[in-house]
């Protein structure tokens, strides 16, 4: 079985407390922490770089999920590792040579990912799956967290999934953008595994991990096996 993970985003927390935003997304059962690095030229927004990553990270024991939406991210793979990324995230749409950034990240002895904006299609990321550990739906226009949840990503998160399974992979898929109560299990289901959720997380009142912990059991209802794995279970021994 292949449990559904929870990654607060920081972006909805408040950045003038950040180191403590981080223990609580971490007290509160999240499994990663999720940090949203904006260049203001490939997103319109503008956030934090390596300096911010390395400061935060005696805070959690929790893998750091760094989601690069910037131009030409090779130039920074080193910075970010050596802050205390676990998992590098960069965006199909910002490499000419993807590639060669998925190897660089890989020669650190970490994980890899690619994300894809909503208007890209599936068939961006065909010769790059085998690659990769994980890939991360956008499932809003990257750049502010708060947005309304793109419903056609649905389709595109089952799409991928059978992708994932139909070459018999182990590769995650992350949903990223309006994930709450009620599009966590649909995005399950689809076949994501990873929710990202910055708002839902950081932005209310109330206990945190109540939060976290309803957005899991929503998922874990509806959620959709790896095929490759359902039927490695029923081989005989
Ligand atoms: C958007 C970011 C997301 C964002 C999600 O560009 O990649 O990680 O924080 O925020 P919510 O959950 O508020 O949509
Ligand atoms: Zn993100």
């Amino acid at each position: 079985m292949r449990p559904i993970k929870i990654a607060p985003s920081i972006l909805a927390s408040d950045f003038a407390r950040l180191g403590e935003q981080v223990v609580a997304a971490t007290d509160a059962g999240g499994d990663y922490i999720h940090i949203d690095v904006m260049d203001g030229h490939f997103v319109p927004n503008i956030t934090l770089g390596p300096v911010v990553v390395k400061s935060i990270r005696p805070f959690s024991f929790l893998t750091f999920d760094v989601h690069l939406m910037i131009e030409s991210p090779e130039r920074y793979i080193t910075d970010f590792v050596h802050a205390g990324a676990n998992i590098l995230t960069v965006h199909v749409e910002a490499c000419t040579h993807l590639h060669r950034v998925i190897d660089q990240i890989h020669s650190h002895k970490i994980a890899a990912g690619v994300a894809i904006n909503p208007a890209t299609p599936l068939v961006m990321l065909e010769e790059i799956l085998p690659s990769v550990q994980e890939v991360n739906v956008m499932t809003v226009n990257p750049g502010f967290g708060g947005q309304t949840f793109v419903t056609e990503m649905l389709d595109k998160i089952s799409r991928l999934r059978a992708m994932i399974d139909a070459r018999g992979l182990d590769v995650d898929i992350e949903v990223d953008g309006g994930v709450d109560l009620d599009t966590a299990p649909r995005c399950a289901q689809a076949g994501a595994n990873v929710l990202i959720a910055g708002t839902h997380i950081f932005a209310k009142e109330g206990d945190m991990r109540e939060r976290i912990d309803a957005l899991r059991h929503a998922a874990e209802k509806t959620k959709r096996e790896p095929k490759a794995r359902v039927a490695s279970k029923t081989k005989p021994a």
